[in-house]
């Protein structure tokens, strides 16, 4: 998983609670990178699983609610550092599609050892569209929360309702205009 991923997870803690924070799940974990993250390294996503259960234990706050809220955060820092992905799609549904066939495509390209979900799309009418998330690391919650940081990002309003498949999730987007 590339490094990007950890440093916005720990720049996220250390904004929602503080650097002791940061310290004290990295010395929870024992973790192989020994917690020294480069945004072009690459470190077993275990790691990733392993600083938000430590997170979850001295927060109180639950493991899938502590992903989703990352999901969401991570979604803010993509469209900051990959501004030119997102503007090419002039609405959130066209964007959505987009992930799959354009935008993870690209960071392959920028980052060949990157380990992309795959997502397969329907559109259910002009304002609604199925989306099947596979993923071998089933980071469902940081989806659904990428999916809602999308959302607001867009400005755009209705639900995200998702259902668990045998081989993968899916989400449906539901606009309401
Ligand atoms: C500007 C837009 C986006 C960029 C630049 C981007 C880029 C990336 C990058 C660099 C990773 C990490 C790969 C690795 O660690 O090896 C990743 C993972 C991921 N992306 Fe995207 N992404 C974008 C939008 C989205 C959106 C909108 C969704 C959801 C619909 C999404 C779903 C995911 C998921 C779930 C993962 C975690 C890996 C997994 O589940 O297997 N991404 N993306």
């Amino acid at each position: 998983m590339k490094g990007i991923i950890f440093t916005e997870f720990l720049s996220l803690v250390e904004d929602q609670w503080d650097e002791d924070m940061v310290d004290d799940i990295i010395d929870a974990c024992e973790l192989p990178s020994g917690g020294a993250y480069t945004s072009v390294g690459t470190y077993n996503h275990t790691e990733i699983v392993n600083l938000v259960i430590a997170l979850s234990e001295k927060s109180g706050v639950p493991v899938p609610q502590l992903l989703n809220i990352y999901g969401k955060h991570l979604f803010g820092r993509l469209a900051h550092h990959y501004p030119h992905f997102i503007d090419q799609s002039l609405s959130l549904l066209e964007f959505l599609e987009g992930v799959e066939r354009y935008i993870h495509v690209e960071v392959k390209k920028l980052y060949p050892d990157a380990e992309l979900p795959s997502f397969e799309t329907k559109r259910l009418g002009p304002n609604k569209l199925e989306m099947i998330y596979r993923s071998s690391r089933h980071l469902d919650d940081v989806c659904h929360g990428l999916m809602e940081g999308s959302m607001e990002y867009f400005k755009a309003k209705g639900t995200i309702t998702r259902e668990p498949l045998e081989d993968g999730t899916k989400f449906i987007i539901d606009l309401t205009e």
